[in-house]
Parts: structure tokens; C-alpha cells; sequence
């Protein structure tokens, strides 16, 4: 294994996968390993960045804001209260403001004379292209906003939404935004059942689902699976059901409507609602400790100006110019800030792509890339690595120099990976930014600013203005160079305000553990001598999977509620291609031995029970599972075991034999 410049160790992922038969690539990648630091092109000069706002923002935080409010948002009533911290965690900013999300999305660019303005370039999985321009979407908005109304949603009722990449996501949710309603989006790729627990657990009243999803030639009958799940549900008084695939969905006479029929009948005209800049905008169900996912609370002027501010500062937007392409699924945060509203807020043409990144072939991301002249692209280090998997000739079969800024965002990127984005994908030109942020924080809080920050591959660097980062040691001492606990210690617009229904989880998950004003992050990070951050990953039970954010206790529920099973612990283990995968340690009941067919079964009970994307990587059968003298199971341990370590202290177990037997049977079965 090749050792980096930095020693960060975050190579440890990665570092050899190049699969490339390209020597010098090889040899370049390796050579470029010494940079330690990349400064930016001379001639990159950012549009947005002054030094002056810095300076400000470090002065007078909420001052800084509230000039960003005032200046990127259109308001109804302007505010005069910037922030109220009188009762933290509970922060409240621009409170009586009033103003509408899609109206800053949407009228106003049509009211400037933009309306012609493609707002998204779809491109379909078989190659379907559909021009949406910024009044195609006000016009849809209008019409479903009125659909809504006549199903009887009004202000702060919950609207669930489970949608594909289609443009009629996006008129989902600022449909919502344009009423009042709060929207509840649930990721594609998430099961049914997952789909019907969020509805349930937040009382949606109606849900905006779709006939079919198509994934690499193949259609999923969607609607019909979703009223297999959730057709019991008390709460949920309408299915709007767009038509995508044509495939057959089942429409219950009554409850159930056709998305087109909805707003074939509608009124065209629906002013947007004014609406208080606390009202609530959305909840996004995130992976916490528990096997309850936590329903992330975000409203609607501080998180506006928190997506609109970064998305224009961090991609260095140019709205006239530019074509800026998020790879990430809208059903995620960085769907919701950066494909959604972020772009549409300020403006931008965007590309939305419905499919895989290997469908038809390899190289569908370069040819989309190519067709419409992307400027800005911004995706995952996973895929990433993906990528180099496969090989530099995918990218090499398509012109490429239109990209002139490259993003990342979801999981640390091995230095090695971001030298070959740097390489391959952005011809050694493209400034990289490392976005690290949260669903929580709504919007990216630390990040390189291209034509300003010098990168050293694997740091996220610096945070952006207005935002206060730092690492605390374990009894909270700042930590100013070393490692330490990521911590937030002055609240910015785009927090979120609470969990949806649970302010006592909130204040507990995020600011109990070192007061009621310091937010805890989850993460472990490492500053260095220049002061830029690097981030090491979680140090509660969540594990990041190619950037996705699942629960162990989820995962592990999943597994016990089959039949079969006993007991059950997950942990994760590095991953070469996905970061982390899941590791599931199971004890089946009656001491039963599992095989092959058991594990593909269990597999694909999480499937049915999460999504694919919980699936255990490696099922390990356990007779017994290291636990405390007080019973708690050990994961630290069963992470040692699952990566072939040396076991840590086991004297506080209650049977130290199980470790070893355990530890025994990995290594035989390796
Ligand atoms: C967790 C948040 C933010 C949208 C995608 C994920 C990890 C995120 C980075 C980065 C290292 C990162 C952290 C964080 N993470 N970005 N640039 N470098 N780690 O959102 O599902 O809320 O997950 O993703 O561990 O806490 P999320």
C-alpha cells in the first residue's frame, strides 16, 4: 500500500483500486500522492467571496446572516428579529419575516423575464430528454398546489412523497412549499415498509407516489407495493399517483388520483402563501442510534438562506452561465438543498438523470456530461471509486472540458480517489470541493471555496463563513490541533430546529453532552497545524455505506423480526468500494447452523424490511454474543473480529470465551 503525503490514514480505504491497466496513470496518481497541498488555478477568481465577509461573519454572526437573508431572498414582510436564542437549543431566526420558498424558487425568475430558462435538463433512463424550463415548474407548482388544496391539505399538514428522479419531484415539494404544507420525502430505493413507517410515524395525509420506477431495464410496480404496505393506514387520506412507467397501478376509487388528472382540473393560478420563516418546510427521516429514524425538522427562511448562500458561494454559481449536475437522489438531503432548492433558488439550469451511472453503459454520467456541456458536478466518493473500478476509458470516450468545478459530499474521500477525480474527470483544472455537512445542518458548513482555498486531498479544509466548527477533546477541552469530537458552538440559519414530535430527543441526541449551546455532531474529525478539518467518520452507531446513513439498531431489527433469528448485533467493517459495509453477527434460534441459502434469505428480509441498501455485506453465524456483565453488546469488539484486528480489553465481558470462539470461526471462514 502506497503511504499519502497528509498520514491522515484515511488511504486506508481505497488505496489500491485504482483497477486500472493504464501504467502511467498509475504512476502519476502515485507521484501526485507527495502534493500535499493543491492551491487554486491562478485564473479560477471566485464571484462570490469577498475577505470583507469573512471578517463580518466572524464579527457578527447574525449580522452576516441577516445580510445574506435580505440579500439572496425575496421576503413578503422583511424581519427585524435576525436571531432569538433566548431559549437554546431552540434557536429561532428571522422570525417575523414572512416568505415563500417556491415563490423565491420560481416567480421571481419567471417575474425577471427568466421563465424560457430551462431550470432542468431531465435526462429519462432510456434516453428520454425533457426541457423544463423555470415556467413549466411555476405552472405544474400552481396546479398541484391547487390539487393539494382540493384534497384537503392545508398549512403544516404532512405530505408524503416516494418518487423516482423525475421532474415531478421537484413540483412535489415546492407544491408543499407553496401552500404551507410540510413535505416528508422517503428516498426511492427505500422499501415500502420503510416508506410506511415514515408516513405513519408523522401522520402524512396524503402521499405523492408514482406508477413505476424503472431501474436498469427493468420496471418496479410501485403503487401496487405501496398499498400492499400502506393501504391500512388511518391517517393517510389520499395516493397521488403520477404516471410515469405506464406500467398497471391500482387506483382505489375515492382515495386514490391520477397526479395528471389532478392537474389537468386544477386552477391554474395559486399565489404563493406567505408564510413565517419558522413555519416548517420539511422533515427528512435520518438514521440515528436507535432503530427509530429521526424525523429532521427544517423551516422555511433559514434553511433558504443557507442552501441559496452555499450553493452559490461553494459551486461558485454563475446562473447565466453555468450547467450544474448533483448525481445525488432527491429522496436525500443533498437532493433537497442541492438539486432542489439550493439551484432553484438561485436560478440555475441543472441536469436531473433518472438512472444508474452503468446503465445503458458505463460511461451514461460522461456522455450526459458531454451532451450538455456540464460546468459543475457534484457527487460521492463511493461512486467515485466506482469509477475507478471500471476504468479510465469510460470518462476517456467523452469530452470532458466543459467541467470547471468538482464537488463531493457524504463520506471522507481517500486521497488517492480525489486525485483521480482531480486526473481523470476534471483534466487536472477543476478546483475539488469537499463539502462536509449533514441533514441536520441543512446546508454544507465546511468547504473549500474554489479560487480560494488551497485543498489537500482528504480535507474538507476550512469552514465556510458564518459557521463556528470545532473538536473537543472526550472531557471537552479544545482541541486545536489533533483529534477530537466535531462540535458546532454558534447556531446558523440552516439547523435544524428539532426532531419532528420529539424536542427531548433532540436536545439529547445533539446537545446534552457538552451543554444546551454546543451542538454535537456525531462525527470525529482532526484539525491540522494549518487549522483545515479532516474529517475521521462516526462515533455513534451509524454507519456510512457509499455515503448513505443507516442505523445499526435498524439494521439489527430488521434481522431479529425474522423468524429464524435469536439475536443479532451489525457493525461495520472498511470497505473498499463502499467506505463501510454492514456486518451482521447473528445467533440463530435453537442454535441452528445457517448456510448459504439462510444468508440470501435474511438478506433479503432486510431488503423488503429497509432497502437494498441495508443488506448485510457479511453474515457471521454467532452461538453467542460478546456482551457486558450488565448485558450490553460489545460492538467494538465485534468490529476487531469482523476486521481480522487484535481483540481490545475483554475483561469487562461477562463470558470472554465467546470472543475468542467467535474470533476463531471468522478467521477459519476467511
Ligand atoms: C454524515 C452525514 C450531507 C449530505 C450527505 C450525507 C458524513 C458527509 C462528508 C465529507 C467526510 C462526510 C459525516 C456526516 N459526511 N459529508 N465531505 N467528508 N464525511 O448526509 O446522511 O446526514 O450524513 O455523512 O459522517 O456526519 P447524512
Amino acid at each position: 500500500m502506497t503511504s499519502t503525503a497528509d498520514g491522515t490514514g484515511l488511504d486506508a480505504v481505497g488505496t489500491d483500486i485504482v483497477g486500472t491497466d493504464d501504467v502511467s496513470l498509475e504512476r502519476e496518481l502515485d507521484q501526485l500522492l507527495a502534493v500535499e497541498r493543491f492551491d487554486p488555478p491562478p485564473d479560477f477568481v471566485s464571484r462570490w467571496y469577498r475577505p470583507a465577509d469573512a471578517a463580518a461573519a466572524a464579527a457578527d454572526p447574525p449580522a452576516f446572516w441577516a445580510e445574506q437573508a435580505r440579500t439572496l431572498l425575496d421576503w413578503d414582510t422583511p424581519f427585524t428579529t435576525v436571531l432569538d436564542d433566548s431559549n437554546p437549543p431552540f434557536y429561532r431566526w428571522f422570525t417575523d419575516g414572512r416568505l415563500n420558498v417556491s415563490a423565491n424558487c420560481l416567480d421571481r425568475h419567471v417575474a425577471a423575464g427568466r421563465g424560457d430558462k430551462v431550470a432542468i435538463h431531465w435526462v429519462g433512463e432510456e434516453g428520454e430528454r425533457r426541457r423544463v424550463t423555470y415556467s413549466d415548474l411555476l405552472a405544474d407548482t400552481q396546479r398541484l398546489a391547487n390539487g393539494l388544496k382540493e384534497l384537503g391539505v392545508g398549512k403544516g399538514d404532512v405530505v408524503g412523497i416516494f418518487l423516482p428522479m423525475i421532474p415531478e419531484v421537484a413540483v412535489a415539494m415546492l407544491a408543499c412549499a407553496r401552500i404551507g404544507a410540510v413535505h416528508n420525502v422517503v428516498f426511492g430505493g427505500f422499501a415500502p415498509s420503510a416508506v410506511r413507517e415514515r408516513m405513519e410515524v408523522s401522520d402524512a395525509k396524503v402521499l405523492i407516489t408514482v406508477d413505476g420506477a424503472r431501474r436498469k431495464g427493468r420496471t418496479a410496480p410501485v403503487k401496487e407495493a405501496v398499498d400492499a404496505e400502506l393501504g391500512d393506514l388511518k391517517a393517510l387520506e389520499h395516493i397521488v399517483v403520477v404516471r410515469s412507467t405506464g406500467i398497471a397501478a391500482p387506483i382505489r376509487e375515492g382515495r386514490d388520483v391520477w397526479y395528471h388528472e389532478l392537474l389537468e382540473r386544477a386552477d391554474p393560478v395559486a399565489p404563493p402563501e406567505p408564510l413565517d420563516a419558522e413555519h416548517p418546510l420539511f422533515i427528512l427521516y435520518s438514521s440515528g442510534s436507535t432503530a427509530k429514524p429521526k424525523g429532521i425538522l427544517h423551516t422555511t427562511g433559514g434553511y433558504l438562506t443557507g442552501a441559496t448562500y452555499t450553493h452559490r458561494l461553494v459551486f461558485d454559481l454563475d446562473a447565466d452561465s453555468d450547467v450544474y449536475w448533483c448525481s445525488a437522489d432527491v429522496g436525500w438531503i443533498t437532493g433537497h438543498s442541492y438539486i432542489v432548492y439550493g439551484p432553484l433558488s438561485n436560478g440555475a439550469t441543472s441536469v436531473m438523470f433518472e438512472g444508474a451511472p452503468d446503465y445503458p453503459d458505463r460511461d451514461i454520467w460522461w456522455k450526459i456530461i458531454e451532451e450538455f456541456k456540464v460546468t459543475i458536478f457534484y457527487t460521492a466518493p463511493t461512486a467515485i471509486r466506482t469509477c475507478i473500478k471500471w476504468g479510465p476509458q469510460y470518462p476517456g470516450r467523452h469530452d470532458l472540458s466543459s467541467l470547471r468545478l468538482l464537488g463531493t459530499v457524504g463520506e471522507p474521500i481517500n486521497p488517492k480517489a480525489w486525485l483521480w477525480y482531480h486526473k481523470v474527470i476534471g483534466g487536472g483544472r477543476c478546483p475539488i470541493v469537499d463539502t462536509w455537512w449533514q441533514t441536520e445542518t441543512g446546508a454544507i458548513l465546511i468547504s473549500p471555496l474554489p479560487g480560494v482555498t488551497s485543498t489537500k486531498p482528504g480535507s474538507a479544509t476550512t469552514p465556510l463563513p458564518g459557521i463556528f466548527p470545532a473538536l473537543l477533546s472526550e472531557d471537552g477541552q479544545p482541541v486545536t490541533e489533533g483529534t477530537g469530537v466535531l462540535v458546532i458552538t454558534k447556531p446558523w440559519p440552516s439547523m435544524l430546529r428539532t426532531l419532528y414530535r420529539d424536542d427531548e430527543r433532540y436536545v439529547q441526541t445533539y446537545f446534552s453532552r457538552f451543554g444546551r449551546d454546543v451542538y454535537v455532531v456525531g462525527d470525529a474529525a482532526r484539525l491540522d497545524a494549518d487549522g483545515y478539518f479532516w474529517i475521521i467518520g462516526r462515533i455513534d452507531d451509524v454507519i456510512n455505506v457509499s455515503g448513505h446513513r443507516l442505523s445499526t439498531a435498524e439494521v439489527e431489527s430488521a434481522i431479529v423480526s425474522h423468524e429464524l433469528v435469536a439475536e443479532a448485533a451489525v457493525v461495520a467493517q472498511s470497505d473498499e468500494q463502499t467506505g463501510q459495509a454492514i456486518v451482521a453477527f447473528v445467533t440463530l434460534t435453537g442454535n441452528q447452523s445457517g448456510d448459504d441459502a439462510t444468508i440470501a434469505e435474511l438478506r433479503e428480509h432486510v431488503a423488503t424490511r429497509i432497502g437494498k441498501l441495508a443488506r448485510p455485506k457479511r453474515v457471521i453465524w454467532a452461538d453467542d454474543l460478546p456482551k457486558t456483565r450488565s448485558g450490553k453488546i460489545m460492538r467494538r469488539l465485534l468490529r476487531d473480529i469482523a476486521e481480522g484486528r487484535e481483540l481490545g480489553d475483554v475483561t469487562t465481558l461477562r463470558d470472554p470465551d465467546v470472543v475468542a470462539a467467535l474470533a476463531g470461526k471468522v478467521a477459519q471462514a476467511d
